[in-house]
């Protein structure tokens, strides 16, 4: 008997139904190869959730997510809802599904594909033998802290306790433990309060679970330095939310697209949440060029992760290798050609059904 999995898709604005498409399909072509069905539900969220129900995280998605084994979600946000005086926006969806699901711990792998190397607007001797994994914290700090919004002031709040830090700070160090064993944790100790207790969380918890780890810490402005400087110094990256949010923009740039970047946020059972970094991209969506390999690859994450099949998960990223080692290029990839490199151009569609065409071969 094949396995049936419950996964709830929220595709979102902009390019995100597009590149949730691809991936929706991917996984179907994937599921007999596998022995595995699954059973998807569409539910809305953000921008397009606003205009049909007046709230970017309806009810009926909301117990759609919590009912899944898994959520593949695409992106949200869009011009038509970026009014900054509006009472309700699209992100407010995004952050109330992760706070309402648990999910503390966001992973953002990101790996320099070697056939993109000329992608990234750093030097290849910079990029070479990057791989590492940031772990955001996700559903505390300045974002979730008590604020308040007036005319003439306004604050947030970085507030976090042990526990946030400790459940957070032990996902990292157990992924650690797995790679090469080395844990950077980044704060801002000589300014914050709520960064203080941070280092210091760390540093008690990493002596008595993880003692194994190298532990380093760093501030988090030197952070955005080394990580161009010396990117393949990192293997596993802790940090709060907010600090997690900025580097991880930088760090994707390494791989050259935002296009290419997976992740996965986790709580503390199986189901997850996954989504490609970048944002709808309201600039081109609806023509069929967005790239969808980040929506695909997180797709093998979310079977990696939630769902345990680490063997469909591989066929997924070893599909998109191969699509990429053929020249396969959609346009945000275009102008990375090395010299003995051809490449052809493709949109969203054909580069689903390429990935799809190396699978289970
Ligand atoms: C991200 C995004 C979100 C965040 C926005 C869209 C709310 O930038 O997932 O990194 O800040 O967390
Ligand atoms: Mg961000």
């Amino acid at each position: 008997m094949s396995k049936t999995y419950h996964i709830t898709l929220l595709p979102g604005d902009g390019i995100g139904p597009e590149v949730v498409a691809e991936t929706r399909k991917t996984l179907e072509t994937l599921a007999p190869l596998f022995d595995l069905t699954f059973d998807f539900s569409e539910q809305l969220i953000g921008g397009i959730a606003i205009d049909e129900t007046g709230s970017p995280l309806p009810e009926a998605t909301l117990q759609a997510c919590k009912q899944a084994d898994a959520v593949l979600l695409g992106a949200v946000g869009g011009p038509k809802w970026s009014d900054p005086a509006a009472a309700v926006r699209p992100e407010q969806g995004l952050l109330a599904i992760r706070k309402e699901l648990g999910l503390y711990a966001n992973l953002r792998p990101v790996k320099i594909f070697p056939q993109l190397i000329a992608a990234s607007s750093l030097r290849p001797d910079v990029l070479a033998g990057v791989d590492m994994l940031v772990v955001r914290e996700l559903t505390g700090g300045v974002y979730f802290g008590p604020r308040q919004e007036g005319e003439q002031e306004a604050y947030d709040t970085m507030l976090y306790t042990r526990p946030e830090i400790e459940r957070v700070v032990r996902v990292a160090a157990r992924a650690a433990r797995g790679r090469r064993g080395k844990l950077t944790s980044v704060d801002k100790a000589n300014v914050l309060a709520s960064s203080r207790l941070w280092r210091q969380t760390v540093v008690r918890l990493m002596a008595e679970e993880f003692p194994d780890v190298e532990l380093e810490h760093l501030l988090v402005d030197a952070t955005t330095m080394h990580l161009i400087r010396r990117p393949a110094d990192f293997d596993v990256i802790v940090s709060g939310n907010l600090f997690g949010d900025i580097l991880t923009d930088e760090a994707a740039m390494l791989a050259g697209s935002m296009g290419m970047l997976p992740s996965a946020s986790l709580g503390d059972g199986k189901a997850g949440l996954f989504e490609p970094i970048h944002g709808s991209a309201p600039d081109i969506a609806g023509q069929g060029i967005a790239n969808p390999l980040a929506t695909i690859l997180s797709a093998a994450m979310l079977l990696r992760h939630s769902l345990g099949e680490e063997d469909a998960a591989r066929a997924i990223e070893t599909a998109v290798e191969r699509a990429l080692d053929a020249g396969y290029r959609t346009p945000d990839l275009a102008n990375t050609t090395l010299p003995d490199q051809t490449i052809e151009v493709v949109g969203t569609q054909a580069m689903g059904e390429i990935v799809r065409s190396y699978l289970g071969d």
